[in-house]
């Protein structure tokens, strides 16, 4: 049997005792699947003495993750801490700079630095892989890179964050407001250490820049994601989307257009019975249209110990058979710098708001949506005994740019109570 390839572990905490469990448990059958066998040589996290549940006797230990990074007894340095700046960033380069290949599942590491770090491990001839970073178990960084190779990928989308798709689910299904739902899904564990990671989008949208970068041959674009979070969503908006016919996803979309990149994570609504529409609770969903294979729809844990060390793995297998492809897909010189393009498709858009219950509140909305270009399909004033009025209204297709105009004027009308709620209607 050839040599052992030799990981360093760093970070110990959900994933990392995952990757252990899967190591310990799986020792004969990762060999021959791998063609030689897979050892944990050193780990490291912060606390020493804490228990972890699992057997480390026999592991070393090293207190600093880049003192872990650069040991000869180490083969592939795995990065399972987290944290886009501080020790997850400065062990990847200690490791590349010692001659080690990487394998993370920390997506705001590579979302700020990904290029970067590509470009330091391809000109040391080693790579960084990452398939736990994106939807968690759901291979979908393979799935581009290798069996979907061929084709010219014309969108991906997905559902990436299990944590907002928890709290969508649970928000429906319980008809529970929004900022309970948050503490559940506290109490549960389910939020990140910066809960507006999650809510806020920008977990999913870190996400969604590493599979625009292998989709589309650009260098990571984490600024260019047009992102808003799921903090505006009320029960009211779910049970009125609800009424039509949808349900209302963290949603992100990323298509090259003639005029760049778009790459949008926002709340959007999608019909009930669609794929998308369906799921629910933690799970991801990954679609991707490619011009010769068509949709493929991947759909998985997007978290949790299990799935995501399983996604770790399943990279380190892959390197253990010396399978080194590109960090994201082409070589790091290779990819383009991506032009940031506003999505301007033009598509339905549901649109909630309170209006003083005052004669011609409402027409004056309309007109100012008329003046804006924008045509209404349906619209709805909802019962109120007194105080203001709940509209809804769904339009006909317009662009962003064009909604956002009337939403702006929409302030000059004197009757808006509040923020309107904005909300696209996305055909998939
Ligand atoms: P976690 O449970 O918080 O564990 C983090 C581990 O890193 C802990 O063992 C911690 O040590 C160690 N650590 C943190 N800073 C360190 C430092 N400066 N020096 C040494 N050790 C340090 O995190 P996790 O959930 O396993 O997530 C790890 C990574 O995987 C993150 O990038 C996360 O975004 C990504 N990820 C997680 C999931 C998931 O389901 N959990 C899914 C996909 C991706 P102590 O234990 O001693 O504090
Ligand atoms: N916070 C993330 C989620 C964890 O809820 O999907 C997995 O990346």
């Amino acid at each position: 049997m050839p040599a052992p390839l030799r990981i360093g572990l760093a970070g110990l905490g959900t994933v990392g005792v995952g990757v252990i469990k899967i190591v310990q448990q799986h020792a004969e059958m990762i060999a021959m699947r791998a063609g030689r066998p897979i050892t944990i040589t050193a780990v490291s996290a912060r606390d020493a003495t804490r228990d972890r549940g699992v057997d480390l006797s026999g592991l070393a230990w090293e207190q600093y993750p880049v003192a872990l990074a650069r040991r000869d007894d180490v083969d592939v340095f795995v990065e399972v801490m987290g944290g886009h700046e501080g020790a997850a960033h400065d062990a990847t380069v200690a490791a590349l700079a010692a001659g080690k290949d990487v394998v993370t599942a920390n997506k705001a590491l590579l979302a700020h630095s990904g290029h970067t770090l590509a470009e330091q491990a391809e000109a040391a001839g080693r790579t960084i892989r990452f398939e736990a970073a994106v939807a968690g178990g759901i291979p979908i960084i393979k799935s581009l890179t290798e069996a979907l190779a061929g084709n010219k990928v014309r969108r991906v989308m997905g559902v990436m964050n299990g944590t907002c798709n928890y709290i969508l689910t649970r928000m429906e299904d319980a008809g529970l407001p929004y900022e309970m739902v948050f503490e559940e899904a506290r109490a549960l564990g389910y939020l990140e250490a910066d809960p507006n990671l999650d809510v806020g989008g920008i977990d999913a949208a870190h996400k969604l820049s590493l599979l625009s970068s292998i989709a589309f041959g650009t260098r990571v674009a984490f600024d260019g994601v047009e992102m808003e979070g799921i903090g505006a969503i009320s029960i009211d908006d779910i049970r009125r989307a609800g009424d039509m016919g949808y349900r209302i996803k963290l949603l992100g979309v990323a298509q090259m257009t003639g005029r760049g990149l778009e790459q949008r994570m926002t709340p959007c609504l999608v019909p009930c019975d669609s794929p998308l529409g369906q799921l629910a609770g933690g799970t991801n969903m990954v679609v991707v249209e490619g011009d010769s294979v068509g949709q493929i729809v991947l759909r998985g844990a997007g978290a949790g110990q299990g799935p995501t060390a399983s996604a770790v793995m399943g990279d380190v297998i892959d390197l253990a058979r010396g399978i080194r492809t590109p960090v994201f897909g082409i070589p790091a010189d290779r990819l383009e710098s991506a032009v940031p393009a506003r999505s301007a498709a033009p598509a339905a858009w549901y649109l909630r708001m309170r209006l003083l219950d005052r004669p011609g509140a409402l027409a004056k909305i309309a007109t100012k949506l008329g003046d804006a270009g924008i045509s209404i399909n349906r619209m709805r004033q909802y019962s109120h005994a007194d105080g203001d009025a709940p509209v809804l209204i769904v339009t006909h297709k317009a662009t962003r740019d064009d909604i956002q105009v009337a939403l702006d004027s929409f302030r000059q009308t004197g009757v808006l109570v509040g923020d309107p709620v904005a909300l696209r209607i996305e055909e998939v």
